[in-house]
């Protein structure tokens, strides 16, 4: 690994490594900010916070920037190994990791990852109701998760369902009750197809299911559902539709803890897609410092910090696939 030299510039980056970074950048992150940035030599890439795409209401701490960054490097190691490298991850202190390439074996089950990993998406619709059997259920809760990372499934019909979504609506009247929140959310807004392209980031009207019309009229419609009351009402419905809620949680807080858990999450929704199941997050509750607290005893989870809710179903469709900046945009020196 040579990445105490300098970091190549895009046309010189070898095609293995190119189409590496193009997995990288499919991975989900908070408000599809995409908050990393590369720099990459000929058998290494480095993966870097960028902190100018930090959400300082929802996630002060950069709990949710690492949690992104964290499926991104995922989303790297998978495509490496399909492309037949083994991989070796270096974290610094600061939350860059080095993740260094030998020359390996194909890993067939990368490979076949490498599909779920372009189909994966966040379905925000409501589901059918359905339920995921016990035995899907099982497949699910074996992933590997990284270290201090837990992972709990709850059914719609169970208690501790009922007391996360609770917290749910809670979350919505805390965040939509405040104006700097939704300040923030606005800014990363994207009204129109327009919009949409100009930004290649950001929340795109097309995922909520709202019609591409000029943003002269898109705006204030799509502002003006940013309330509580219509948040919940949408919530309750698509959790309705769910067939179970999962939670990941962490037994201790940290840049490296958060960049695990995102590699975890990633592992998760890789092998969600695999199974034709569709999810949503619903992390209102996680980014309230006293609900989470509130919520991890109520669900009686010592020593354990609610992280991430997921909502988890079948969905009646696809929906449209939400923008990413190319990777050479994201390239630094
Ligand atoms: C750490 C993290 C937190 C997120 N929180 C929410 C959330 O609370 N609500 C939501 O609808 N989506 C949430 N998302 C999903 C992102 O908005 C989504 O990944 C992004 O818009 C890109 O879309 P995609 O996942 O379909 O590729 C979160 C994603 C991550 C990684």
């Amino acid at each position: 690994m040579d990445q105490g030299m300098r970091s190549l510039d895009a046309e010189d980056v070898r095609p293995d490594i190119a189409y590496m970074l193009e997995q990288a950048v499919k991975a989900p992150s908070g408000h599809n900010a995409q908050p990393w940035l590369f720099r990459v030599g000929d058998d290494w890439v480095q993966i870097l916070p960028n902190t100018s795409k930090s959400l300082p209401v929802v996630d002060p701490d950069n709990r949710e920037l690492f949690i992104g960054l964290g499926c991104a490097v995922e989303n790297l190691c998978v495509a490496a190994r399909a492309r037949g490298y083994d991989v070796e991850l270096d974290f610094s202190k600061a939350g860059e990791i080095t993740v260094g390439m030998l020359r390996g074996q194909v890993d067939e089950e990368s490979v076949r990852q490498l599909r779920w990993l372009s189909e994966r998406q966040t379905n925000r619709s409501v589901y059918t109701g359905e339920r995921i059997s016990p035995e899907v259920l099982a497949y699910l809760r074996e992933i590997p998760l990284e270290k201090f990372v837990g992972l709990r499934l709850w059914a719609r019909d169970e208690e501790a369902f009922s007391q996360v979504a609770s917290c749910i609506y809670e979350g919505n009247e805390r965040q939509l009750g405040d104006p700097l929140f939704k300040r923030e959310l606005r800014t990363w807004m994207r009204f129109n197809k327009r919009h949409e392209r100009a930004m290649s980031d950001g929340l795109s009207y097309a995922v909520f299911g709202a019609p591409n019309l000029p943003r002269f009229l898109s705006e204030p419609v799509m502002t003006g559902v940013l309330r509580s009351d219509w948040q919940s009402q949408g919530d309750r419905k698509r959790l309705e539709s769910a067939s179970h809620i999962a939670i990941f949680t962490l037994q201790k807080e940290g840049i490296t803890e958060w960049i695990g858990l995102g590699r975890s999450l990633q592992r998760f929704l890789l092998r969600v897609a695999a199974c034709g199941c569709a999810c949503s997050f619903l992390n209102q509750p996680c980014e309230v410092s006293d609900l989470a607290s509130g919520l991890a005893d109520a669900l009686s989870l010592e020593g354990e910090s609610v992280e991430l809710i997921l909502r988890l179903g079948y969905a009646k469709r696809r929906m449209p696939c939400s923008p990413r900046v190319p990777w050479r945009e994201k390239l630094v020196r």
